[in-house]
């Protein structure tokens, strides 16, 4: 498990822990029940959102539970408005409306995307919404800085393949690189690359992951600097390469690896604690990393693809490698948050209140009838349909702008909700490292 995904599924829990549900627990020994058939990035059980991007096969009730994946779409992605992005309280599926799935406070200043972190938030995370099944991702990028502060450019699918670039806030001058197949941890993995030519914080510098069937290339402002060939991951014992190669989707982060009760591992790792009163957030208000742009170049499937459509990406075995991955037309889009992969066209609850509060739609929010077409109220989560609506935004206090010393007095409302789960992401870290 990565740092990063043991954070998002801490966030997962103790986001469940607040609004005290049942939650119900998943991963491949334990799969999910029918009722809640689908298992959620973060190892917990839901329909709706839980089926969507990260849903993880293996883990949930069926292979058929999580939805269809869309397929690549290749792109360049310009931020001068947040348009593309859906907060993760109203996607259901349709990659064709949102480019981007939203968690957090993503922001637009001066035609940049801001991911932004205030005070004692828990971060910001985009996912694309278009898997890809090898191709070139580009990202280009000014990280944040301070002691636990860590920007992420990854490419990750829903059975946790990965490859990586992470940047620690203490050092300025090192992208980590890293992969992984399936989850598997393998600390030799890791390798870092200094960055020439100006810091990362203050000059923007471009990051390439170049994704092909045989090799993974990482390139830093054009130049090659790590080659992972595939026939070079090969396990004896199991008999299957360890390289990445299912569908991956492209994720932007920036989250907090140093929290007062982390594991020390991880505080280490990440360069200490945060100081909550640092200058970014003295200033502006939040922790933030600018990305200017982003391009996702999609190259062919691999040779051993089963090719029955165009339209979506499915796992046909628990196997997970790429001979067992198809290309469908089924349809991606879930009618409601209640909907799940085998009952897509599930309606929205009519009353206000969803039959079963005890559902869970939106990993980290309860209640079924939040989003787009459910109008109802949410459930219990701790901001219902307001309070803790972290989604795209253009109000903020640039880095540019002078005098701002914090975001707008909605932003600090939010804020504050947010804290609440900062506090249990810490302990649930400490409790699952
Ligand atoms: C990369 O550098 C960081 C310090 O910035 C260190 O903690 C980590 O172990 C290094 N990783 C590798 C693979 O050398």
């Amino acid at each position: 498990m990565t740092r990063i995904w043991a954070y998002l599924a801490c966030l997962a829990l103790t986001s469940q822990a607040v609004i005290a549900q049942d939650k119900v627990e998943c991963s491949k020994d334990k799969k999910c029940p029918e009722n809640k058939p689908c298992c959620s990035q973060y190892g917990q059980c839901g329909v709706g959102a839980y089926c969507l991007g990260g849903c993880d096969p293996f883990s949930s009730f069926s292979i058929e539970s999580c939805a269809p994946a869309p397929v690549c779409k290749s792109k360049t992605y310009k931020f001068d408005n947040l348009d593309g992005i859906a907060s993760n309280q109203r996607y259901l599926g349709d990659a064709s409306k949102s480019d981007w799935v939203s968690s957090g406070k993503p922001l637009s200043n001066n035609g940049d995307l801001l991911l932004t972190m205030p005070k004692n938030s828990v971060g910001t995370l985009l996912a694309n919404n278009h898997y890809v099944w090898y191709g070139k991702a580009t990202a280009k990028l000014k990280t944040s800085r301070g002691a636990g502060v860590i920007t992420a450019f990854i490419l990750m699918s829903d059975v946790k393949d990965e490859i990586d670039y992470e940047f620690v806030g203490t050092d300025l001058h090192t992208a980590q690189t890293n992969y992984y197949f399936q989850g598997i941890i393998d600390y030799t993995n890791g390798e870092n690359v200094t960055v020439e030519g100006g810091d990362t914080f203050s000059q923007e510098h471009t990051y390439e992951i170049d994704w092909k069937p045989d090799s993974i290339t990482w390139s830093v402002d054009g130049k090659p600097r790590r080659v992972l060939n595939k026939k070079d991951t090969f396990n004896k014992e199991t008999n299957q390469y360890n390289f990445p190669q299912s569908p991956s989707r492209v994720q932007l982060s920036l989250w907090p690896g140093g929290l007062e009760t982390a594991a020390k591992g991880t505080v280490d790792w990440a360069g200490g604690y945060v100081d909550w009163n640092h200058e970014d957030i003295k200033n502006h208000g939040y922790y933030y990393s600018i990305f200017s742009e982003i391009s996702i170049e999609c190259y062919d499937p691999p040779k051993s693809a089963k090719i029955e459509g165009d339209k979506s990406y499915i796992y046909t075995t628990k196997a997970g490698t790429e001979d067992t991955i198809k290309i469908t037309d089924k349809s991606t889009v879930l009618k409601s948050f209640l909907a799940t992969g085998t009952d897509m066209d599930k309606e929205p609850p009519k009353s206000g209140k969803p039959d079963d509060e005890e559902v869970n739609s939106v990993p980290g929010i309860s209640g079924g009838g939040s989003g787009a077409h459910g109008g109802s109220s949410g459930g219990s989560s701790p901001g219902g349909d307001n309070g803790n609506d972290l989604g795209p935004s253009t109000d903020f206090t640039g880095p540019g702008s002078n005098g701002g010393s914090s975001g707008a007095p909605s932003q600090n409302e939010r804020v504050l909700k947010g804290s609440i789960f900062a506090v249990l992401v810490a302990v649930m870290v400490l409790v699952n490292m």
